[in-house]
């Protein structure tokens, strides 16, 4: 069995709180796609984790599996397999494989994405992670790959190759030289450790396929941070829907059983970008302070609105989702009405599908429906009968008009905290 699991919004919808959820439940849990700009927080056991390259299910027994199509910080992944050996949890190569093929993120990528962004008159707001130049020199044949870092020549060899031209990029943007051959020392020890990790991950996926074994799919950041569908050019630099997962990690699209999109009960937004249900007012205030919405790997706050059915419905149609999951409900707890946008005012019509633009979503006003909010505290429910009649009305709402079943409600960050409807 082979499931895909995508954020359906702009990322930081709870994927990594599902994926833990469902990952005792299958053999293999492989990233995708993006690197440490993402961030899964995970609670148990009354343990907090964040982690930003490692595979949310690293909590069971799950085989973990970084793709091809990701780009890999080795300095972030040494210091996530440490912080969780502190904790307990030993990520040995029989727990993690890491693919051959796997971008790294060198020094340079992380100066050039500072340095590009600051020259920006119109800023994106990236995470400064340097995800973006590692996807350019991805596409433009000029990454340094795991195999490399994990062989002292050939990495040396390859940055020889490469470091002029890097040079002169950071010379165009005013940095400093030196960057372009920093660190080199350090990720050759850091490749030595990770040698025995490198696996040829589409073969692994494939295989256990074969064997009848369950696979799961990480997605990173959400559908509408897309580079070829999202809301340009405020989006991240990789693919982040589900058609992508096949791509990436080398498995082909009629293996696909199941993909579940994840969805917040209202919306979020990190960096620039339109978000046209973005509440600067005392509901925004709310959802950020009762739904601790403070971006995982930079800590900024982020933008909330009412949940944007149009920018769902587009989801809906990138990723062919089977079954949704609708985090953080309770984070609605307490707010009377409770709005839905299910459609926009652009130009004086009425749309309830985005446009394609960005700059045209800039301009839209949402339509709002309203429900009677509810006041009782749900987070300790356990099923969809416990829940006040209002949070089940609204709930009905949204799988109703997005045509796609909830299969999974989450009412506090807790692994207890979620229950199947
Ligand atoms: P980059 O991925 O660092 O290049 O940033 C590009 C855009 O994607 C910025 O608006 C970021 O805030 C956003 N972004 C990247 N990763 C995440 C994520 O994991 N959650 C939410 N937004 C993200």
């Amino acid at each position: 069995m082979f499931t895909i699991i995508t954020g359906a919004q702009f990322g930081d919808e709870g994927k990594g709180k599902i994926v833990d959820m469902m990952a005792s439940q299958y053999d293999i849990v492989a990233r995708f796609q993006g690197g440490d700009n993402a961030g899964h927080t995970v609670v148990a056991e009354g343990k907090t984790y964040k982690l930003h390259l490692i595979p949310s299910g690293v909590l069971f027994d799950a085989r973990l599996l970084i793709g091809p199509g990701t780009v890999m910080n080795p300095k972030i992944l040494m210091e996530e397999i440490a912080m969780l050996a502190e904790n307990g949890t030993t990520v040995k190569p029989d727990k993690l494989g890491i693919d051959a093929k796997t971008s790294i993120i060198m020094p340079y990528h992380i100066a050039l994405d500072s340095l590009r962004e600051s020259k920006r008159a119109v800023k994106i707001g990236t995470t400064n992670r340097g995800i973006g130049f590692a996807y350019i020199d991805k596409v433009g044949r000029d990454e340094i790959q795991m195999a490399d870092i994990a062989d002292r020549n050939r990495f040396l060899k390859r940055l020889e190759e490469i470091a002029p031209q890097k040079e002169a990029a950071i010379r165009d943007l005013g940095g400093d030289l030196s960057i372009a051959r920093s660190g080199i020392e350090e990720y050759i020890e850091i490749g030595k450790k990770l040698k025995p990790y490198i696996t040829d991950v589409s073969r692994e996926i494939n295989l256990a396929l074969k064997e009848g074994k369950k696979v799961l799919a990480e997605g990173a950041q959400g559908s509408h941070l897309d580079i070829i569908h999202g809301t340009q050019k405020f989006v991240t630099s990789s693919s982040t829907v589900a058609g992508s997962a096949c791509s990436a990690l080398g498995v082909g699209p009629t293996k696909v059983d199941k993909v579940i999109g994840v969805v917040k009960a209202y919306i979020t937004r990190v960096g620039e970008g339109p978000l046209p249900t973005e509440q600067k007012n005392a509901v925004g205030e709310h959802l950020r302070g009762k739904g601790g919405e403070f971006g995982t790997t930079t800590g900024r706050p982020r933008r909330c609105g009412w949940f944007d059915l149009p920018l769902a419905r587009k989801s809906i149609d990138l990723n062919g989702y089977t079954g949704m999951a609708l985090t953080k409900l309770d984070v609605l707890t307490g707010l009377d009405p409770v709005k839905v946008c299910t459609g926009y005012e652009l130009d004086g019509k009425i749309i309830d599908y985005p446009p394609e633009l960005s700059d045209e979503l800039a301009r839209c006003k949402p339509v709002y429906t309203e429900l009677p909010g509810w006041d009782e505290d749900i987070s300790s429910r356990e099923n969809l009968r416990e829940l006040p009649e209002n949070a089940k009305e609204y709930i009905g709402l949204l799988e109703q008009l997005m045509g796609v079943g909830i299969e999974y409600i989450s009412v506090g960050p807790g692994r207890q905290q979620t229950f199947t409807n």
